[in-house]
């Protein structure tokens, strides 16, 4: 299983306190450990307007946070916050956070269960292929293989859940990675995977991610 490091010095922080005896176990000590949940809960009252309460979206410009990667949520609001993703709208949201309440908000939002309220009937042939099984002609991974099969993402590993975002900023996600315009320090799996993908893929697979319950 792929591992992403961003909190290895997190991690290497914790280390010296669980003992030379529990050495391996710091490896796969959950990310949101690091973060306060109830002191993430009092911050996000800012964010309730536009992601709603408990990080479930209910307009489809504001994309779900509610039960999403703690690791990928806290690099999100790093790199709003840094320069290394801009969005007019968030952007100034995460100008005055600091690196704790990054790590409370994520243990917050990611605690919570995300809930599909509207999933799409139309299954689409293209996008599920390419979902499934990725694009053999030009070497696409399937998408199932790190974000799941039902879109559930990896929390472990720090591949975001997809299921209940919407096409359109799915479809805007993608683009984005395309254009080189978002520059986490893991976004660069994406961009070369967004960069082989056609506008149509697009659509396809953002409507295919649409029918995830
Ligand atoms: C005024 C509306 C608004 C508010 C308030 C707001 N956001 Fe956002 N947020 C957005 C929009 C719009 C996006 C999508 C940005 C994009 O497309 O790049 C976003 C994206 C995000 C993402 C990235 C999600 C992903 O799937 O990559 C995170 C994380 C996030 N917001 C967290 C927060 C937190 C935490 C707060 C409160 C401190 C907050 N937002 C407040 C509008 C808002
Ligand atoms: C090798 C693993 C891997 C594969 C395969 C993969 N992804 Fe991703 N995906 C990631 C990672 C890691 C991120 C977070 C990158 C970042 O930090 O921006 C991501 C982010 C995304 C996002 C942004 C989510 C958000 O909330 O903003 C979308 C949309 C997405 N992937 C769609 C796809 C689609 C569609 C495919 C198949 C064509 C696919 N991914 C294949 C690992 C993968």
């Amino acid at each position: 299983m792929m591992k992403l490091s961003r909190f290895s010095g997190v991690q290497a922080a914790v280390r010296p306190l669980i003992g030379a005896c529990c050495l391996a176990l710091s490896a796969v000590i959950p990310v949101h450990a690091a973060g306060n949940i109830e002191a993430g809960k009092a911050a996000s009252a800012t964010c309730a307007a536009c992601h709603g309460a408990t990080g479930n979206s209910a307009a489809p410009m504001f994309p779900s946070i509610a039960g999403q990667s703690a690791s990928y949520l806290a690099e999100q609001l790093h790199a709003f916050r840094d320069g290394n993703r801009v969005n007019p709208i968030m952007s100034p949201q995460a100008k005055a956070l600091t690196d704790q309440q990054i790590l409370d908000l994520a243990a917050y939002f990611s605690a919570q269960t995300r809930t599909v309220a509207n999933a799409s009937t139309d299954d689409s042939i293209p996008g599920a292929h390419l979902w499934k099984f990725g694009g053999h002609s030009n070497s696409i991974a399937a998408c199932a293989a790190c974000h799941g099969p039902q879109g559930q993402g990896n929390q472990p590993a720090g591949f975001p859940a997809l299921r209940g975002l919407t096409p359109q900023y799915v479809i805007e996600s993608l683009m984005a990675y395309r254009n080189d315009q978002r520059k986490t320090e893991h976004a660069s799996i994406m961009v070369s995977i967004a960069k082989k993908l056609s506008d149509d893929d697009m659509k396809d697979v953002a409507q295919h991610i649409a029918t995830f319950r």
